[in-house]
């Protein structure tokens, strides 16, 4: 008997110590497990403080549940969360990076785990609004960002969150005005705060002044207006102030130098206006400070300089003015990147640049910089983006003899860099190596003469070359087709004569498919226009979305287009016209199937436009005007779409969508039913043509942006928004980069 109850008691104490974790969370648990339809988790062993992602405290209650990335489904509408329920002793939850949806689940979760203080649902698909009950009083961070909540942020929420420091609801869609209040009603201990990408609008109102201890506020691409709120300069402990694309306005208060330990300050793509408080040098510990496309003003303070932790300074479309060699930027020792595109700076390139030594970027584009590029320049050893377009600099030979021992240079713009001097097209220089590491060269719109130089096609990584509106003259080089990287290249507004060479139609990145071209990003993003501007710009950091483009547009080219056009097969671009060509339109252009753009006006082309052209599914513009092409356009496809000027000036071509129609066939046709069956057509092509255009345009702002990790999200949004003011913008100051 005593055995007997000693050998009851022995399993009564093996049982509880087996089944450690209490039946409540054992059934919870596996209920959780059981909405799950992928992976099935190995949690079959008695003791659930064993099993994987559990953590139970010493009394052998469940305390954290930790499953990020464990690629987790679940079946159907049963949220798991709400199966979480009676986890209350729960502490810790990571669920981050799974593939859970719905709306119903985590209301619960919310209400019910009150020992909660850790909550990372990010990067799931969760949606519906935050509950207006309030968060469990032990919540210390809270992530929910990367999902699909909605709805306002009820400021009950936090009533009882005294203790929560980072609260992160980035990347969603709520709406109304940003949780300001956040540290009067709740904790004010809060360091962390990110609400960006979302639809949050209005001003950003006073409350962020309770918040003494936060670090971090990023509220980036929502619709917020307004000024920034006073309390905000009483926050010294602020680290970082992010709140790009938005369309925030007013003056950078001077209060803003009390926030002395600002390491970023990201006012990027707003509307603020006046210029920077004079002892800007007081945030000595800046490390970013991005200020493009604003209204901001006025010349840089002098105290800027002494800001000596900066490493990227971009100051890029806004007013600025002063003589930039006047600014001593020698201090600024760690700087890397410097973008003051499309300012109204003057003066000579600042000498004072070449002692920075970690310099990668420069961009002086687009203001009023004078003089020459000085040898010194070669100390910056980590070069490899420089952009000098739309200035007045002089000595164009010079530059390039300096320049092209800058061994690191990938990137090199001097597109109309350069007053009107006249340089032979070899610079001087029968021969060189130089340049080895470049993969863009932008000369376009200088005064240089002469033939197209021999040094140009020793440069193998060139991927894109621009010698658009120079001087040119002599044939096309037919060693171009050599260069194996080349995909882009503009000659047009030359003096080029010759024909088209049949060489250049087995330039190998047009020809075939591979991955020869490099992925790094550029050290600045670019603004390009697409088609020489008719339809829009792309803003890319990497040049692989950049369209493969043959321009020879506007020189004095003659004869026929070769066949072997035909094995251009991944060209995107063919611009030819306002030249002498000659002869049929070859059927083969119809191999071209990724073919967005064909400009074949104002030439001689005589015959008919072959009828395999309709095939070009991705055509969004075509121009055969001004030739002397010949009879019907053919029907039924998108080339009805196009607009008569399209086809005009060509006396014997007849057809929709000219006015003129055919000569009636041999056998009497009936004309009012082939109009019928036009027009019938005509809906769908628009359709069809429209699309593929934006289909193309949308990949090649969208594609491009995949290598900006951080900026991806932030460009498209902003594209999307407002691309048509940045285009104008474009058009306007910087068509010709
Ligand atoms: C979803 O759950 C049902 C029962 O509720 C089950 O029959 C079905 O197999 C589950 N689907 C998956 C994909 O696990
Ligand atoms: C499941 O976990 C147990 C221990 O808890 C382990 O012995 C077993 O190998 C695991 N099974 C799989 C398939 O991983
Ligand atoms: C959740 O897990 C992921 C992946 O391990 C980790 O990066 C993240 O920091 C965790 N979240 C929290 C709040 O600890
Ligand atoms: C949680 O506990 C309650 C009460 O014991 C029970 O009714 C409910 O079914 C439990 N939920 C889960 C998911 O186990
Ligand atoms: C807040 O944190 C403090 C210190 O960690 C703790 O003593 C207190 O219980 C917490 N408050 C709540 C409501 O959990
Ligand atoms: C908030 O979460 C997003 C991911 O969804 C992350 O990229 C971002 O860095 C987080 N914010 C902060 C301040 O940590
Ligand atoms: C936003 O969320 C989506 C979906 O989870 C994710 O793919 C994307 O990377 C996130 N974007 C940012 C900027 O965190
Ligand atoms: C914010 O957006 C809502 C619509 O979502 C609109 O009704 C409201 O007027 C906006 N508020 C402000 C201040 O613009
Ligand atoms: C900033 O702080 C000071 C002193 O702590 C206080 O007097 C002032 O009212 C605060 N300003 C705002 C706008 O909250
Ligand atoms: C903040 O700035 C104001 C005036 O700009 C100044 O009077 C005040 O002392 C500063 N406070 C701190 C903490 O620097
Ligand atoms: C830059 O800082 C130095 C030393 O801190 C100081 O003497 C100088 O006045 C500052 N210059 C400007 C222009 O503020
Ligand atoms: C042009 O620059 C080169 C290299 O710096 C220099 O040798 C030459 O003297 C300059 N020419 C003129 C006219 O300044």
């Amino acid at each position: 008997m005593a055995q007997c109850l000693s050998f009851l008691l022995i399993l009564i104490f093996f049982s509880t110590h087996i089944h450690a974790c209490s039946q409540t969370e054992r059934t919870s648990l596996l209920a959780f497990a059981l909405t799950l339809s992928s992976p099935s988790l190995n949690w079959t062993s008695s003791n659930c403080c064993h099993w994987e992602g559990i953590t139970c405290n010493q009394d052998d209650s469940v305390t954290q549940l930790s499953l990020p990335s464990k690629g987790l489904r679940h079946n159907e509408s049963i949220s798991p969360l709400s199966s979480l329920e009676n986890l209350t002793h729960l502490t810790y939850l990571n669920l981050s990076r799974n593939s859970l949806y719905g709306s119903s689940g985590q209301t619960r979760l919310f209400l019910s785990l009150n020992h909660l203080e850790i909550l990372d649902l990010s990067y799931n698909f969760l949606s519906g609004e935050l509950p207006i009950f309030p968060l469990s009083g032990s919540i210390r961070m809270l992530d929910l960002s990367s999902n699909s909540f909605n709805g306002e942020v009820p400021s009950s929420f936090f009533q009882r969150a005294w203790n929560l420091t980072s609260f992160n609801i980035s990347n969603n869609t709520f709406k109304g005005s940003i949780p300001s209040s956040l540290c009067f009603t709740s904790s004010s201990l809060i360091r962390v705060l990110d609400f960006s990408f979302n639809k949050f609008n209005g001003s950003i109102s006073p409350g962020l002044g309770d918040c003494s201890k936060l670090k971090v506020f990023r509220a980036g691409n929502n619709n917020l207006s307004g000024i920034l709120p006073e309390d905000m300069y009483n926050v010294t402990t602020l680290e970082q102030i992010s709140l790009p694309l938005n369309s925030l306005y007013g003056v950078l208060s001077g209060r803003i130098l009390n926030l002395t330990n600002l390491a970023i300050l990201d006012l990027q793509f707003n509307q603020f206006s006046g210029v920077l408080p004079l002892h800007f040098g007081k945030l000595s510990k800046l490390k970013l400070l991005l200020l493009q496309i604003n209204n901001l003003r006025g010349s840089l303070p002098p105290s800027l300089m002494n800001c000596t932790s900066l490493i990227e300074l971009n100051l890029g479309t806004n007013h600025f003015e002063g003589d930039l060699s006047m600014y001593n930027f020698s201090k600024l020792s760690r700087l890397r990147k410097l973008d003051l595109l499309k300012n109204q700076f003057t003066g000579t390139f600042p000498t004072s640049l070449y002692s920075c030594k970690f310099l990668k970027a420069i961009r002086l584009s687009a203001n009023d910089i004078v003089g020459q590029i000085q040898p010194e320049i070669l100390s910056l050893k980590s070069l490899s983006f420089l952009s000098l377009a739309l200035n007045r600099l002089t000595n164009i030979t010079g530059a390039i003899k300096i320049l092209m021992h800058c061994k690191s240079l990938r990137f090199l713009s001097l597109a109309s860099s350069f007053e009107e001097e006249e340089v032979p097209a070899d610079f001087g220089m029968a021969d060189f190596d130089g340049f080895q590491n470049l993969v863009f060269l932008d000369l376009s719109h200088n005064e240089v003469t002469g033939q197209i130089p021999i040094w140009l096609f020793k440069l193998k990584k060139l991927e894109v070359l621009n010698l658009n509106s120079n001087k040119f003259t002599g044939p096309i080089p037919s060693l171009l087709w050599t260069l194996p990287r080349l995909f882009f290249v503009n000659l047009g507004f030359n003096l080029i004569s010759g024909e088209f060479p049949k060489e250049l139609c087995s330039l190998p990145m047009l020809v075939s498919q591979n991955n020869n071209l490099s992925t790094d990003d550029l050290e600045l993003p670019i603004y390009s226009t697409k088609d020489g501007g008719k339809t829009g710009v792309q803003y890319n950091s990497n040049l692989l979305y950049y369209p493969r483009t043959i321009d020879l547009a506007s020189n004095s080219l003659t004869g026929n287009i070769p066949i072997e056009i035909g094995q251009l097969q991944l060209l995107r671009e063919l611009f030819l016209e306002n030249n002498f060509f000659t002869g049929k339109i070859p059927n083969q252009i119809s191999n071209l199937k990724q073919l967005a753009y064909l400009d074949l006006s104002m030439n001689h082309f005589s015959g008919n436009i072959p009828a395999s052209l309709t095939s070009l599914n991705f055509l969004a513009d075509f121009n055969v005007s001004f030739n002397n092409l010949e009879g019907q356009i053919p029907t039924g496809t998108q080339f009805q779409s196009f607009s008569a000027s399209a086809f005009e000036g060509n006396p014997n071509l007849c057809g929709s969508p000219l006015p003129n129609k055919c000569q009636p066939p041999p056998i009497d046709g009936d004309d009012n039913n082939s109009r019928d069956v036009n027009s019938e057509h005509q809906v769908p092509w628009i359709l069809v043509s429209a699309v593929p255009g934006f289909v193309v345009g949308f990949w090649a702002v969208c594609g491009s942006l995949i290598f900006i990790k951080t900026w991806r999200y932030a460009y498209f949004r902003f594209l999307d928004n407002a691309y048509d003011s940045l285009y104008v913008m474009i058009a306007v100051g910087i068509k010709r980069m």
